[in-house]
């Protein structure tokens, strides 16, 4: 497939990587998924996902037996490729800031594959002026390549619809690259939004940031009325049922993962450190946990405890566990109590227990992620479920 090369995806085998490149390559584009991850390199060669992403499985295994897909470490392939789309990781370091030279890092290690009139559509969410700091970048080392922003906003574990259903978002400064970062996508996406590169840039920070802030809200009022000793389902049933300015109003739960959290903080470092209802938002959000294992503790003493906690991911039917609140739970309450068992259907991780053990061992039980299979579970223990799985409500 080396010379039919289109499309080059480099973090072709992650979880925002993947799904696209195998949705490109079933809209009729020789797809290369180029990743650093040998053994992500073989199990997506072989057909199998890396992650749960619905409906993806199939997708896959047809772009492949089209041969319209393959993933590989061998950057040269990008010499080939009209387009190079990158979306690796942009995360947040260990002292919450971003890392305004992460795509630049990346570019660097694959300067000499780069080729004059390739598009490059930057995808990764970025903090604001990198897609101006890679054009730069290319004008020095590779000229004659364009640059385009082209955010993704799928919600994992939703790619293989959203990436049909959602508007794409092109930022592009001139008519000849929207128009080339059109043809990349107007077969998939529903409709195309042309912007500025600077204005989709933010685009894509707001969008996640009103996202994790509306979270932040509901938490927040989550713990006012539970505090007061009110059921705050059934305040929100009563706000949003017929009325449709509250209609999209979410319930509370933790609010976590790869993206929401280090994106408001990316947007924090962009505002100098004012950005102060994302802190407010962080510090609602992040304190979920402690809120829960406090109520637990005014219920029961933790001492000498066992605890279950059900659910590892940080959202519900997936198993990423990246950022997932339910691992600063865990913490919180190994402090607290004698010993904490996890459990979770989909997350990889050797320290996890079945849920058969958590029923049979538990003393108490916390709902860290509102899989679907744990509904309709019976338990002879208490269980703190801020997600309402039991549709008893949320009053903990
Ligand atoms: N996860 C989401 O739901 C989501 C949604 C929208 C946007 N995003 C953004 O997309 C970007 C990627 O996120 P993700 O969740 O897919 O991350 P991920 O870690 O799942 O995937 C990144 C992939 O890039 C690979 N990689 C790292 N360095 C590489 C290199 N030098 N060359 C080739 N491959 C390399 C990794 O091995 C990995 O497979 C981030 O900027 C994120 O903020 C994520």
């Amino acid at each position: 497939m080396h010379e039919d090369i289109d499309v080059v995806v480099v973090g072709g085998c992650g979880h925002v990587g993947l799904p696209l490149a195998i949705v490109l390559a079933n809209t009729g584009f020789n797809v290369v998924a180029l990743d650093i991850d040998e053994s992500k390199i073989s199990q997506v060669n072989q057909g199998i996902l890396p992650f749960v992403e619905i409906d993806a499985s199939d997708a896959l295994k047809t772009a492949i037996a089209d041969k319209r897909f393959i993933a590989s470490s061998d950057a040269s392939a990008i010499t080939s490729a009209k387009y190079v789309v990158v979306v690796v990781g942009t995360p947040v370091d260990e002292h919450l800031n971003p890392d305004p030279e992460a795509i630049i890092h990346v570019l660097q290690d694959l300067r000499e594959y780069f080729v004059q009139d390739q598009l490059i559509v930057l995808r990764s969410t970025v903090y604001p002026g990198v897609t101006r700091r890679v054009e730069r970048w290319f004008n020095e080392n590779v000229p004659g390549l364009s640059v385009a922003f082209c955010p993704e906003r799928i919600a994992e574990g939703k790619a293989m619809e959203e990436l049909y259903s959602l508007p794409q978002i092109i930022g592009a400064r001139s008519d000849e690259v929207f128009d080339s970062a059109s043809k990349l996508f107007q077969g998939t996406a529903s409709s195309l939004i042309r912007s500025t590169p600077e204005e989709a840039e933010l685009a894509k920070l707001f969008t996640n940031v009103w996202r994790y802030i509306k979270f932040a809200t509901v938490n927040q009022f989550f713990m006012m009325a539970n505090d007061f000793g009110v059921d705050f389902e059934k305040v929100r049933h009563a706000i949003s049922t017929d009325y449709p300015r509250a209609s999209d109003m979410p319930s509370a739960g933790f609010s976590a993962g790869p993206c929401l959290f280090k994106d408001t903080m990316q947007l924090g470092a962009f505002s100098n450190n004012t950005f102060a209802l994302g802190h407010a938002a962080m510090l609602v959000n992040e304190g979920l946990p402690l809120y829960v294992v406090e109520q637990i503790e005014k219920k029961f003493s933790l001492e000498g405890k066992t605890i279950g906690i059900l659910g590892m991911a940080f959202k519900a039917n997936i198993d990423d566990e990246r950022s997932s609140l339910s691992y600063k739970l865990r913490k919180i309450l190994m402090f607290r109590g004698e010993e904490v068992l996890c459990s979770d259907p989909y997350v990889n991780d050797a320290r996890l227990v079945s849920i058969e053990e958590i029923q049979a061992r538990a003393d108490v039980i916390v709902i860290g992620t509102p899989h679907d299979v744990y509904k309709n579970l019976e338990f002879k223990v208490p269980v703190f479920d801020l997600w309402n799985m039991s549709g008893n409500g949320v009053l903990i």
